[in-house]
């Protein structure tokens, strides 16, 4: 017998930790929407990745309805079985500078806020309806630097990763009674575009495992909080980071 259609919603496809959870879910036969910028990514290549893309800016927080509301017309039961905010931007000074509190200027603080955290809090409003009808799962993706200082993530990402973990703590409380779960994976140092130059000096003194961590490995984590293998984790943050937080 042939299993459901399940759906899901991802925001950053086209690169990174994105592209492999997209690469991932196909693979166990989910039918994926893509949010980002860019209208489509030719390096993020997969049968019908145009027809699911929708193009949006997710700081244009009153643009988000209207995402919603294309995503809504597509999904043929009004179902959507996961939730996985995953657009994140992490801005830099000259030469990659960390952005400490003294060099970080309003424009950038409220950018990132709106990008990192509110935007997930608005999606997971609007789609509500829709997640309730599927019993379905919220993956937030946070940072090693919400709670912790990082060499190279500055003030605003940090604050809106600790930010973000609050908000899976409240979704997770307020959801659950309706059959939503809400959890968030927490990566450490992944290989993607996101890194800084010097990460290798991280890798070496920092991390117990002596690499960094592919996209696929988080992409793994984020299935598995999607699967039926996680139906009593809710509220959780998951490291993806080799042991950098130990
Ligand atoms: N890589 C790491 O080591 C690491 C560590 C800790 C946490 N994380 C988190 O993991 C997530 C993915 O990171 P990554 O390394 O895969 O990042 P990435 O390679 O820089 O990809 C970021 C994705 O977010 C999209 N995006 C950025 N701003 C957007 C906006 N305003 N509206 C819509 N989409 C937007 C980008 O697409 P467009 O440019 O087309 O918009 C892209 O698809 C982020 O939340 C990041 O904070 C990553």
């Amino acid at each position: 017998m042939s299993e459901r259609k399940r759906f899901m919603l991802l925001t950053g496809a086209s690169r990174g930790i994105g592209h492999a959870t997209v690469k991932l879910f196909q693979e166990h036969g989910w039918k994926i929407f893509t949010v980002s910028r860019q209208p489509f990514s030719p390096e993020c290549m997969w049968p019908d990745a145009k027809d699911s893309h929708i193009q949006a800016d997710l700081s244009d927080l009153g643009g988000l309805e209207q995402l919603v509301e294309t995503l809504r017309q597509r999904l043929p039961q009004g179902e959507l079985h996961a939730l996985v905010n995953n657009a994140g931007i992490s801005p830099k000074g000259e030469g990659g500078k960390r952005l400490g509190v003294l060099d970080t200027d309003e424009y950038t603080w409220v950018n990132v806020l709106r990008v990192n955290l509110v935007s997930t809090a608005l999606l997971s409003r609007y789609l509500f309806p829709e997640l309730k009808k599927a019993r379905g799962s919220i993956v937030n993706v946070t940072s090693i630097a919400g709670s912790r200082v990082h060499p190279f993530a500055g003030v605003a990402y940090a604050a809106s990763k600790a930010g973000l973990a609050a908000l899976t703590r409240e979704q997770a409380h307020e959801f659950a009674p309706q059959g939503v779960r809400v959890n968030a994976i927490a990566p450490g140092e992944i290989d993607t575009s996101i890194l800084s130059p010097d990460t290798n000096k991280i890798v070496e003194n920092q991390i117990p495992m002596h690499r960094l961590g592919t996209p696929h490995e988080v992409a793994q984590a984020i299935y598995y909080l999607c699967s039926e293998q996680s139906s009593y984790i809710n509220g959780s943050e998951i490291h993806i980071n080799g042991g950098q937080h130990v």
